[in-house]
């Protein structure tokens, strides 16, 4: 008995469906092991949907006699970006075409789900190209089975030091590959202990065993890498990426890595951040540490993917001039140009980390020759940890809408990140993974839109919030209207509900330290993080324009404009970019702190309107999952009210103003 679910690819036997027809031939001469996949895939569809055994054949009939019923897997030299694919229904055959074996692939997934949806193949005309050239998902797992920031049980890639391939595993792979996943790192950024030693000759067969399923669908294997290594592993007594020693060490290292392990594609490397160990130690900048690492690993074709997660965590909360959102910036804005070739810098989406709303990093567009790769999260460390609902697509498009003005056209993020502005190759989208070994991969089952979402908006970033929600539900829990619009409904509404509880207008980091879970406004003012919000009784907001720390002027024109004058700044961000008093005027025409009881109050009451969504679709879906969502928003709602409670009652007490509306605040 399997005791997990498969998540969107759960088939339900639909034996009415009457394109099932197609699926009784499944032609195809080509052997590339990811088309054996491919192949693989739509049997077991078919086995499950309907009860069908494909016949696989390598006939092909000649041009003018079309076979009949039959899905053929044809390449094609036409589609000439890697993964795309074609899917065109004509004369009774389904052909799926493209340039490479991953593309076929992701044709064979997407036919898949338009047979979840019960969407009819006669006539059918499908095109998708990737946007992204990598799509990425970045765990967080520690080689004892922990997680950092996992919120959906424990480690599927690690238990006690080992490396872990069975068939949870696999099925990961499947759920990934699905989406349009490419890539993957499989353990923590934060490489310590037993994951030093991933590099070594310990793990070479069980990497190499892992790199071989990941390749079968299309899958390159990624490593977290430690810094320091050839300290950490007792041989040098320095990590200087300019020393001889150290180079010829790594130079060793990486040759025999990439001969024992095909399919592996590079190294993620989290660097003089939070107390990893990285080139400052020795006086050498970024571009020196990453170029190091490159230089040894180009002759694979492998790729350092250098994290941009750079600041000063070690502040003085007194100090208002130093500014955590610069730091990225300031850092790696002076080396652009400097990196290798096989270099990609890994940026967080915002300029803190991770936060319910933040303005998009200003790293993007302004850096003009360096590869980039957009970070987002996934794992909803600031967003609920999964207990609360938290669709963060939404957020994600608007990170990829966002015009830098680096060009006049072709200059929004998902422009960069496609490498259409630059025309780069190595660039796309990482996440940080929000998986686990829980039942449902993901803790909370609606969580799951995010994974299957994420993947779907790397692969296509121009589909709504609403399509890819609507197509992970359908995919999920069949194509019943009612579901499906009352799902849709929930996720669309929830990250805005998070945001009215948790985050006033760009402020965030009002949480618990540690653990980030819970309220406590003032947890992280007094700290060493950087994370203020520098309320007082006049008034609460960062000032980040030219009278505080200047970080507006990050931004190209006109966004630096645009975010320094407080009437033209997008109100969501405005207490992220100035210090506002509470009797400020809003749009709305509210006071400000009027607006942050009335968000809070709304908040609570969105909760209360998801709950009674969901109890209307009650024997519409699996009681198990009903149970367990009803439970997490039964929790959500206790939660936001302390939420609620806690945070006007802190601006109450700090600016005694009173609630207009005279409702309970303590
Ligand atoms: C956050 C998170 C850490 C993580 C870090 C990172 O600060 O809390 O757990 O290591 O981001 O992205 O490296």
């Amino acid at each position: 008995m399997m005791d997990y679910n498969l998540a969107w690819l759960s088939y339900r036997n639909i034996p009415w469906y009457e394109d099932r027809k197609f699926f009784q031939t499944i032609v195809t001469r080509e052997k590339h092991v990811v088309i054996k996949t491919a192949v693989a895939e739509l049997c077991r569809a078919a086995e499950e949907m309907f009860g069908m055994q494909p016949e696989i054949t390598d006939r092909q009939e000649r041009k003018d006699n079309f076979g009949k019923n039959r899905i053929c897997l044809v390449m094609d030299a036409g589609i000439s970006v890697a993964g795309g694919y074609r899917i065109e229904e004509y004369g009774g055959q389904i052909s799926i075409f493209s340039g490479d074996a991953s593309g076929i692939l992701y044709g064979a997934y997407a036919l898949v789900r338009r047979v979840q949806r019960e969407l009819p193949l006669t006539g059918l005309k499908l095109q998708e190209l990737p946007d992204m050239p990598l799509r990425m998902l970045n765990h967080w797992d520690n080689m004892d089975g922990s997680i950092e920031r996992g919120y959906a049980g424990s480690s599927f890639f690690f238990k006690e030091g080992e490396i872990l391939l069975n068939d949870r595993t696999r099925d990961y792979i499947r759920l990934a590959a699905s989406v349009g996943i490419n890539g993957v790192v499989i353990n923590n950024v934060n490489v310590s202990g037993d994951a030093t030693r991933l590099i070594t000759d310990e793990y070479e067969l069980s990497l190499k065993r892992m790199a071989a399923e990941l390749e079968a669908y299309g899958i390159t294997l990624y490593l977290s890498l430690n810094f320091a290594a050839p300290i950490e592993l007792g041989d040098l007594d320095t990590a200087d990426p300019e020393a001889e020693e150290v180079q010829s060490w790594w130079k060793e290292k990486m040759a025999r890595l990439f001969q024992r392990i095909p399919n592996l594609g590079g190294f993620l490397v989290k660097a003089d951040s939070e107390g990893r160990p990285g080139p400052f130690t020795y006086g050498r900048t970024h571009a020196q540490g990453a170029n190091m690492l490159a230089d040894m690993i180009k002759p694979y074709g492998g790729l350092i993917i250098w994290r941009c997660f750079v600041y000063n965590c070690t502040q003085d909360w007194r100090d208002k001039k130093t500014d955590r959102a610069r730091s990225a910036y300031d850092n790696f804005m002076p080396l652009d140009g400097q990196f290798a070739e096989n270099v990609i810098l890994q940026i967080k989406n915002g300029p803190m980390d991770f936060q319910v709303r933040e303005p998009v990093s200003p790293l993007f567009g302004s850096l003009e020759k360096t590869n980039q790769i957009l970070e987002v999260q996934i794992a909803q460390e600031y967003t609920g940890q999964q207990k609360h609902v938290c669709y963060l697509i939404p957020m994600f498009k608007e990170i990829l809408d966002f015009h830098t003005y680096c060009r006049k056209t072709k200059d929004k993020v998902s422009d960069i990140v496609s490498g259409r502005t630059f025309l780069q190759t190595e660039c796309g989208m990482a996440a940080v993974a929000n998986t686990g070994s829980d039942r449902n991969w993901t803790g909370h089952d609606l969580a799951a839109a995010n994974w299957f979402g994420f993947g779907r908006l790397a692969f296509s970033a121009s589909l709504t919030a609403e399509e890819i929600a609507e197509e992970w539900c359908e995919c999920t829990f069949g194509p019943d209207r009612e579901t499906t619009a009352a799902v849709t409904r929930i996720l669309m509404m929830s990250w805005p509900a998070y945001e009215k509880y948790t985050s006033v207008l760009g402020i965030g980091w009002m949480v618990n330290p540690g653990n980030h879970y819970g309220p406590n406004v003032d947890g992280y003012e007094y700290d060493r993080w950087g994370t203020y919000h520098r309320a007082d009784h006049r008034g609460i907001g960062v000032e980040r324009g030219r009278a505080g720390t200047g970080y507006t002027s990050t931004y190209l024109e006109p966004n630096a404009a645009m975010y320094e004058n407080i009437a033209s700044c997008p109100e969501e961000l405005l207490l992220f970019f100035h210090y506002i008093p509470y009797d400020y005027k809003m749009k709305s025409g509210k006071t400000l702190i009027q607006h942050i009881y009335d968000t809070h109050f709304e908040g609570v009451e969105d909760v209360e309107k998801m709950i009674g969504i969901w109890e209307g679709i009650r024997g519409k879906i699996p009681e198990e999952i009903f149970r367990r969502v009803k439970e997490r928003l039964n929790h959500q709602r206790e939660h936001a009210e302390e939420w609620r409670d806690q945070v006007n009652t802190y601006f109450y007490r700090k600016s005694f103003i009173a609630d207009e509306k005279g409702r309970k605040i303590y």
